[in-house]
């Protein structure tokens, strides 16, 4: 058959091990997954009440539109309606992105390392990658504009960065921004923006109207708790969103996505209060690192990049046998360091306390 030549050998995205199977396989009772940087605090109640008591004719598709959605995003964010483009979570907007430009002849920047899915997709269209990397955990913005040429087509800038959870200032992106060439997409992936503290951050909203090759991906599947409904969002010029909209499938978000989205932005409070959660949880995790002098990344997520001075798939397997599920740094290219996603005060102080004995156990303490 004529698959495309690109794919072959490709690995599908490996997920890790669920809850359950977890249970199962070390016979436990509680297991908690801190792996994927979803919300431990859950979404807003308000999406749980109308969950309860939801009537969906389940035999009629979707908004292929998402209007109502569409209209509350774009009153959150005082941008048009046809600035925005929605995905089956960011995912499918990268998918979107990827499949609307890059082929082969064409190249993409990114940085290394970085989310996984845009050299994925990048592969799957047949350009070529170029992957430059990080500087202290944030991106080299000086060598990524260098590495732009005239068949360069996008640049990634993950904001803050996964895995490492740093943030790239926001003066740095503006002027990486006036001098990248018009016609390069620059997408900024923002699935952690909720969580940002720094008070030197501006939103970067603000550069589409000078800069309309600028492209920013939003998602609910973290702060609001809704990674399971899959709605990712992207805000862009109305010029790049009607190029990209003809290569959506039609009915990419659910009814119910659709719903529970609006019902979550609704409940700013609860974004706030989830903020200030993990902003203390991130300070258990810090000072753990500091008394135990393990190396960590300043984080601007709900997640920590964290040194163990050992094997991550030993540590990563001592944790899963006493119930938390992590990711092992040798998984996101990071060897000898794990990322954790923030849980509640109890799941992290619990949390520490087995990362504890794992390390005893490895002889790192
Ligand atoms: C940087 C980044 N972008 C995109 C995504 C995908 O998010 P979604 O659930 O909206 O597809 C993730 C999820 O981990 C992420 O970390």
């Amino acid at each position: 058959m004529k698959f495309k030549k690109q794919i072959k050998g490709l690995q599908a995205y490996q997920p890790g091990k669920t809850t359950d199977e977890v249970k199962r396989i070390y016979n436990l009772d509680k297991v908690v997954k801190l792996a994927s940087n979803e919300n431990p605090y859950g979404a807003s109640p308000r999406v749980k009440a109308f969950l309860d008591n939801a009537k969906v004719n389940f035999a009629i598709y979707p908004d292929g539109y998402a209007t109502k959605l569409r209209s509350a995003v774009s009153k959150h964010l005082n941008v048009s309606e046809n600035q925005l483009l929605f995905g089956n979570g960011s995912d499918e907007n990268i998918l979107i992105v990827s499949r609307a430009i890059l082929r082969q002849g064409l190249n993409t920047v990114m940085a290394n390392i970085t989310f996984g899915q845009y050299k994925h997709n990048a592969i799957v269209e047949g350009a070529e990658v170029r992957e430059v990397p990080l500087k202290n955990g944030e991106h080299d913005l000086d060598k990524m504009y260098e590495a732009i040429d005239d068949n360069t087509a996008i640049v990634w800038i993950c904001n803050p960065n996964n895995p490492t959870g740093t943030l790239t200032p926001s003066q740095k992106i503006k002027e990486f921004v006036e001098k990248v060439p018009s016609d390069v997409l620059i997408v900024l992936d923002e699935a952690y923006t909720e969580y940002i503290t720094d008070e030197t951050y501006v939103d970067s909203i603000g550069l589409i109207d000078k800069h309309p090759n600028v492209l920013i991906m939003r998602t609910f599947s973290k702060a609001y708790g809704l990674a399971s409904f899959r709605v990712g969002y992207a805000i862009g010029s109305e010029e790049v969103i009607s190029q990209l909209e003809p290569t959506r499938e039609p009915f990419n978000n659910t009814v119910l996505s659709q719903e529970v989205a609006i019902i979550g932005l609704e409940d700013q409070s609860f974004i706030q209060e989830c903020k200030m959660k993990n902003n203390a949880g991130k300070k258990q995790f810090e000072e753990y690192c500091k008394v135990r002098n393990l190396d960590f990344y300043p984080s601007h997520t709900n997640f920590i990049l964290m040194e163990v001075k050992a094997d991550s798939d030993l540590v990563f397997q001592g944790l899963m046998q006493r119930g938390f599920i992590v990711r092992s740094g040798n998984a996101l290219g990071v060897p000898g360091y794990l990322r954790i996603t923030i849980g509640t005060e109890e799941e992290n102080t619990e949390l520490l306390q087995k990362l504890d004995e794992v390390l005893r156990e490895e002889g790192v303490i």
